[in-house]
């Protein structure tokens, strides 16, 4: 029943072939590894495809993005999304429908809100009015409300106006009608969508939470009886503004599991502009006071206070410029002074600072040259700067473009664009270099595509410019979208699911005959963490009905760059692994999964940048959009030099539970199906691994249901 797992051969004894292992003991010898095979598996996958998820939701066929209406009522779990029922791509959104009593085993059920000629169902939610508030049920069998955006067609007569509409069950939600008075909410918007509504308690009424998406704002309507609203409050623009609003939630939270100290979360998703490119999830803590959200934390925007060195205001100053470096005989690539914003030839320039920039787009891509600024002593912990143009680092070897900060004749610190003629905020930390003397220097050696560099507003400052990474996120990588939470769970727990990928490739993933998967559920708590509330996320307790036994363990192994091998999974099997990193004294320490000879998906920590990322370079299909080859970092601070890991991985996803669910990221990759190494490996140095713990998820891919 079990073939070897490949390509790495095991350690220890092996279940023999055709018996099942539903209990299996393991003897924990310090130090040495012992691998076991078998998952209690509750029921055999459907096998159509190598990337079909053992334990995430897909639909069986066509084309998914955001949960809709999640809810638990008389014991199931409803997740309804957004679905196109005739194709594979995003279209024709209707509401597709899926049951399960452990968030984890799903069970498809009809479509449950078609879309029409006139109305595309988009996102929203539902309620259980027990009250029957709407009069849509009866007493004796009062109905589950669906609230969702209408968005209507060319066919409408209200063609592009996003409105939020009513729909009830009277059958525990599994057929549905529309409220004859629809819609039930319209503010003449093209951009007005995503409705959640919850009941709240202390005022004894119905609050919906709607964006408008390109206002980048949140609307909080109030109603009594599900159908008339009455605008409250908005918020925003906050934080991250660079793309639309889209599926706000609001709920309350004890903070570190205190009743009598509460806070209010507000969701507001991203795209998109969110911290790891692309669609994300943001979220603010703060208070809800029935009217308005008021966020108890607001990161400043723009940079902070301090002297600028270079505004290229008033010509190139004191800087030496060497245009022409090929003797060609042209003005390029820095023009005779500082340039007046776009150039000829170019696609205007966004994000500088007064008039004038450095701008090395004088004669095209083509010319080459230098510019150096005058000396000066490094007397502040920051330097700041905007930075722009073609992304040509120097490490990439070839021609870069790239503005250095240069100490003693050796470049220190360095910075090149995002092929964006949008300028950004860059920081150098310059603490360690403070009292020597430098100077910065502009090398345009890039001729060919994005050959060139936009510079601006160098500053010397105390601190540095707060971004993307300063603010609230609930995922830090590149596919956790539409993120929402289940009204009416038990226990008041808050679990939310969101959709597994990102606006900027979902049309092109390589999996069929459906596209799209949900994240796994997972249980939001507010932990007090570095002197304020944050959410902390963890998988939700039900993930332990789809463990297998443990299939390895062992409590501390050193890893240096060649490497610790791990017993590998059985091609499409899921599994999670559980271990302590210590970095030592290796400068990167990183966990590999779905690893085969030429590709894997590394799971690491960077010791000097502190930070722990999830690397997909080289995860197998990279090729799929030019977006999504990634490595998404979080900054993470070491507890007493370790850090705890939890990775679930699936056929085509990687999710990091990381320093007991602080920080969390999420990405798809599509790997060769035989890709199931899993090792451990430093570099610049050994580093450890302890407690490690791998268990398989879910069906046993080789075996029949049991
Ligand atoms: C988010 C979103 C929502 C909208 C739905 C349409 O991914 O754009 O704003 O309601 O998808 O499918």
């Amino acid at each position: 029943m079990h073939r070897p797992p490949l390509p790495h051969p095991p350690r220890g004894p092996r279940r023999p072939a055709g018996t099942t292992a539903r209990t299996a003991t393991i003897a924990l010898v310090t130090g040495a590894a012992l691998t076991l095979t078998g998952a209690a598996a509750p029921a055999a996958a459907e096998t159509d495809h190598p990337h079909r998820p053992r334990i995430h939701f897909t639909p069986a066929q066509n084309w998914m993005n955001d949960p809709n209406g999640l809810i638990h009522h008389d014991g199931v779990y409803h997740l309804y999304f957004q679905y196109n029922p005739e194709g594979d791509r995003w279209g024709n959104m209707s509401w597709g429908h899926a049951t399960s009593t452990d968030l984890l085993t799903w069970e498809e059920q009809p479509l449950a809100l078609p879309y029409t000629d006139d109305e595309h169902v988009f996102s929203g939610g539902i309620v259980f009015d027990e009250h029957n508030t709407s009069g849509l049920g009866t007493a004796e069998n009062p109905p589950l409300v669906a609230l969702y955006t209408s968005a209507y067609t060319g066919a409408s007569e209200r063609p592009g106006i996003q409105a939020q509409s009513a729909a009830y069950s009277l059958d525990g939600g599994y057929t549905w009608e529309r409220y004859d008075g629809n819609p039930v909410l319209d503010i003449g918007s093209g951009e007005f969508r995503d409705p959640k509504v919850f009941w709240y308690e202390e005022g004894g009424y119905w609050v919906m939470a709607t964006v408008v998406a390109t206002e980048h704002t949140v609307h909080f309507h109030r109603s009594d009886d599900l159908l008339e609203w009455e605008f409250l409050s908005d918020f925003g623009p906050a934080h991250a503004d660079g793309g639309v609003w889209e599926v706000p939630d609001l709920f309350e939270l004890p903070v570190d599991g205190d009743p009598d100290d509460t806070r209010w979360v507000l969701i507001v998703n991203l795209n998109p502009g969110s911290v790891a490119g692309g669609s994300g999830a943001q979220y603010f803590v703060g208070d809800f006071d029935g009217t308005a959200f008021t966020p108890e934390r607001l990161v400043e925007t723009g940079p902070p206070d301090g002297e600028v060195f270079a505004g290229f205001e008033d010509g190139y100053g004191g800087w030496e410029v060497v245009n022409d470096l090929d003797g060609l005989g042209g003005e390029g690539p820095f023009g005779t002074e500082p340039a007046a914003g776009t150039l000829d030839g170019q696609h205007p320039v966004t994000g500088y600072e007064g008039e004038r920039l450095l701008n090395s787009f004088v004669g095209g891509d083509a010319p080459r040259g230098h510019a150096t600024s005058p000396e000066f002593t490094i007397d502040r912990d920051f330097v700041n700067l905007l930075v722009g143009g073609g992304h040509h680092p120097r490490t990439g070897g070839g021609g870069h473009a790239s503005v250095d900060l240069v100490v003693d004749g050796e470049v220190v610190r360095t910075a090149t664009g995002q092929d964006s003629e949008s300028l950004d905020w860059v920081s150098w930390n310059v603490a360690d270099l403070v009292g020597h003397t430098a100077r910065l220097r502009v090398e345009d050696d890039a001729t060919g595509g994005w050959g060139h560099v936009l510079l601006d507003h160098v500053m010397f400052s105390d601190d540095p410019v707060p971004g993307l990474a300063d603010y609230d996120w609930l995922d830090w990588g590149r596919d956790y979208y539409a993120a929402v939470s289940y009204n009416d769970t038990p226990d008041d727990a808050r679990v939310t699911m969101a959709w597994m990928n990102n606006w900027q490739y979902a049309q092109d993933t390589p999996t069929s005959p459906w596209r799209g998967a949900m994240a796994l559920p997972r249980q939001l708590e507010l932990e007090t963490v570095d002197g304020r509330p944050q959410l902390v996320q963890n998988p939700v307790d039900q993930l332990e009905s789809v463990y297998g036994d443990p299939v390895y363990e062992r409590d501390r192994a050193p890893v240096h760059a060649r490497g610790l091998d791990l017993p590998p999974a059985e091609p499409g099997q899921a599994y999670q692994i559980e271990l302590t990193l210590r970095p030592g004294r290796a400068g990167e320490i990183g966990l590999r999964v779905h690893e085969g000879a030429d590709q894997a998906t590394v799971v690491g920590y960077d010791t000097a940048a502190q930070e722990l990322f999830l690397d997909r370079t080289a995860s197998g299909n990279t090729g799929l959009h030019p977006a999504f080859p990634s490595r998404s970092t979080v900054p993470l601070p070491l507890t007493d030099g370790a850090l705890r890991l939890r990775v679930v991985v699936d056929t085509s996803s990687v999710e990091v539970f990381a320093d007991g669910g602080r920080a969390t990221l999420t990405d798809l990759v599509f790997p060769d199906p035989d890709a199931t190494g899993i090792s451990v490996r430093a570099d610049g140095g050994t580093g450890s691994v302890e407690d490690v713990v791998i268990r398989p998820l879910g069906p046993d891919p080789n075996g029949a249901a049991e």
